[in-house]
């Protein structure tokens, strides 16, 4: 029923509220109020379901993204939480990004999502929002443009899919999918096999199985204390998935009761995204992560800045891997998660993390490990190595730089196929891009031993944009059929997170940046690279690369940071005018907490 506060509009509505936020459409306030109700009322609500809290849920759902083939129930399942604790929710829908359906790359499309989500939390009359993500770029676009909204914002991730079965093997998207295709192309598995692993890699809904983007990005959103714990691991298709998504409403209408205490400013700090930090390096995390974290920590107005690479770095030096999933180890994310999740791992990790670190529950990330009082049994062990015993001592990520990467470039020093290589020199064999290097990569007759230091130039996120995971450059085919697996390959590029190999990927600045060092290898120069010093040093004379450097800004379009290299229209345009090198987090300078610098 009606009452005086629901509908006398004489009473004051500035309270900031529901659907009082943001009255100022048609000057008059009240008038405004007025017309919104007029509209909301023809959704069928009443007086009633309008005085509640307002809780906001992204929807990502679309017939492309399979990841997200199951986010109509968690939807369902939220409304359910939301309604318990007496809010009203509504959905509306922001883009959606799949790995396989985002032509160039996702990470292309990374900022344009985070700008919609940004701006479509800001625009509507809500109190907090539950932003529905999964796939690899989704969750740190929602984070993103949640943390520059500043309301109250709750992360809920899709979940991994099931493992899938060929021939009584577990396989699942998508290490397996890289290690299939090799076997294929090899002739070790025929086409009807090849067919059959086609329909398991990826048997049910949700994000991909191992510990790639996708489970990278919600391990680390449950360390910043975003969302509930085992949030990060319950199978997309699993009745704990939909039992996290109702508590995850419950726990919306509460933030958006502790208005200031609960927005993601006011909650996430640099002790936070030290966590995150910690556990990116005890899962083995994927390195696309580094990027994404250094964008989300340049959203935010009190951390911008003050955190780097290097900062990845010291962290990594006193974290070991402690999880044993596939790229690095043998297992999935279903296991992960019935060995404990991210409650067995924090367990784990305890005196290494800041537990007076807030979450958006009101509680410290010690009081949320404390209540989830994880004990742990053999299985555990099996998956989620004790800090005593870890798989890889420490820095299973690294950055290293030197004049070939004066900004920093990124290293999985524990995905490393030969060891060897992690102190390294050798002459240079240069592709100048993917089309060369696909061009003469398996020329028999390419200038090539197993002591060449391979570089890919162009993959960066201007070069190329949307920077493609073409990191992972093949071992030439002559050298494979002499057995060689490994060896030291360096670009401006990504890498998936669900592969390996001894690969430096996100050389700053890339090579289609004017003053760049990377952009001026040339084939024989040769490349010092040392793991224990972390350096990355190209062995030429400093007058020789600035020669080289002058001559090439002359003769070709590169460009330096804040100028268009070609007049691009559209979004292609203002991804190619404005995104950051990778060490920044390849954001648009313009939507970072210090705006443009280059300006
Ligand atoms: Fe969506 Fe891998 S393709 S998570
Ligand atoms: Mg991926």
């Amino acid at each position: 029923a009606s009452t005086n506060s629901d509908y006398d509009l004489s009473s004051s509505i500035d309270d900031g509220q529901g659907l009082r936020q943001g009255l100022t459409s048609y000057g008059d306030a009240h008038f405004s109020l007025f017309l919104r109700k007029v509209f909301i009322k023809a959704a069928g609500y009443s007086d009633d379901a309008l005085s509640r809290p307002v809780i906001g849920i992204i929807n990502t759902h679309s017939g492309f993204n399979p990841c997200h083939a199951q986010v109509p129930q968690l939807i369902e399942a939220v409304k359910r939480g939301v309604m318990l604790s007496g809010g009203l929710p509504i959905d509306f829908p922001t883009i959606s990004l799949h790995e396989s359906f985002s032509t160039p790359t996702s990470m292309f499309l990374r900022n344009l999502m985070s700008m919609d989500t940004e701006e479509m939390i800001r625009a509507q009359p809500l109190d907090a929002c539950v932003m529905i993500g999964g796939c690899d770029k989704t969750v740190p676009a929602q984070l993103m443009g949640g943390i520059s909204s500043n309301k109250p914002v709750l992360p809920l991730v899709a979940g991994p899919m099931m493992p899938g079965s060929n021939k009584g093997v577990r396989i699942g998207a998508c290490t397996d999918c890289r290690s299939n295709w090799a076997a294929f192309r090899a002739g070790a598995v025929d086409i009807e096999d090849i067919s059959s692993v086609n329909e398991e890699l990826a048997p049910t809904a949700g994000t991909c199985g191992v510990m790639g983007t996708a489970s990278t990005m919600a391990c680390i959103t449950a360390a910043l204390g975003m969302m509930p714990l085992q949030g990060a691991s319950a199978p997309a298709v699993s009745a704990a998935r939909l039992r996290v998504a109702e508590q995850t409403g419950k726990n919306a209408v509460a933030a958006s009761l502790m208005k200031e205490k609960s927005r993601p400013q006011t909650v996430l700090s640099r002790e936070s995204f030290l966590n995150a930090m910690i556990v990116l390096q005890a899962i083995g995390g994927s390195t696309n992560a580094v990027v994404h974290l250094m964008a989300i920590i340049n959203r935010h107005p009190d951390v911008a800045g003050t955190m780097t690479l290097d900062t990845f770095d010291q962290i990594g030096r006193t974290t070991p891997l402690l999880v044993d999933l596939k790229p690095s180890g043998a297992n999935y994310m279903t296991d992960f998660h019935n060995a404990g999740g991210m409650a067995a791992l924090l367990t784990a990790l305890r005196p290494l993390l800041h537990l007076d670190a807030k979450t958006v529950t009101g509680k410290t990330l010690g009081e949320e490990l404390d209540s989830a009082c994880f004990t742990p049994f053999p299985y555990t062990y099996e998956i989620i190595r004790p800090l005593e015993q870890p798989l890889y001592p420490h820095s299973a990520l690294a950055v290293v730089m030197g004049n070939l990467a004066p900004n920093g470039a990124i290293l999985k020093a524990a995905a490393s196929k030969d060891r060897r290589l992690l102190i390294h020199s050798g002459p240079a064999v240069v592709f100048e891009n993917t089309v060369d290097m696909a061009k003469r990569i398996d020329d028999p007759h390419l200038d090539v031993t197993e002591r060449s230091v391979l570089v890919l130039k162009g993959v960066g996120p201007i070069g190329n944009p949307g920077m493609p995971e073409a990191g992972v450059i093949p071992i030439p085919r002559k050298l494979a059929a002499q057995g060689v697996q490994d060896m030291l390959r360096i670009s401006d590029g990504r890498m998936s997170g669900t592969a390996g190999g001894t690969i430096i990927l996100h050389v700053s600045p890339e090579s289609a940046v004017a003053e760049s060092v990377f952009g001026v290898v040339e084939d024989g120069d040769m490349i010092d690279f040392n793991l224990e010093t972390r350096s990355l040093n190209l062995r030429v004379w400093d007058d020789e690369i600035a020669r080289r450097i002058n001559s090439k800004s002359k003769s070709t379009e590169c460009r330096s940071v804040g100028r268009a290299r070609k007049v691009a229209r559209g979004y292609r345009g203002l991804y190619e005018r404005c995104v950051n090198q990778a060490e920044l987090g390849c954001d648009f300078d313009f939507l970072t907490a210090e705006g443009p610098k280059n300006v």
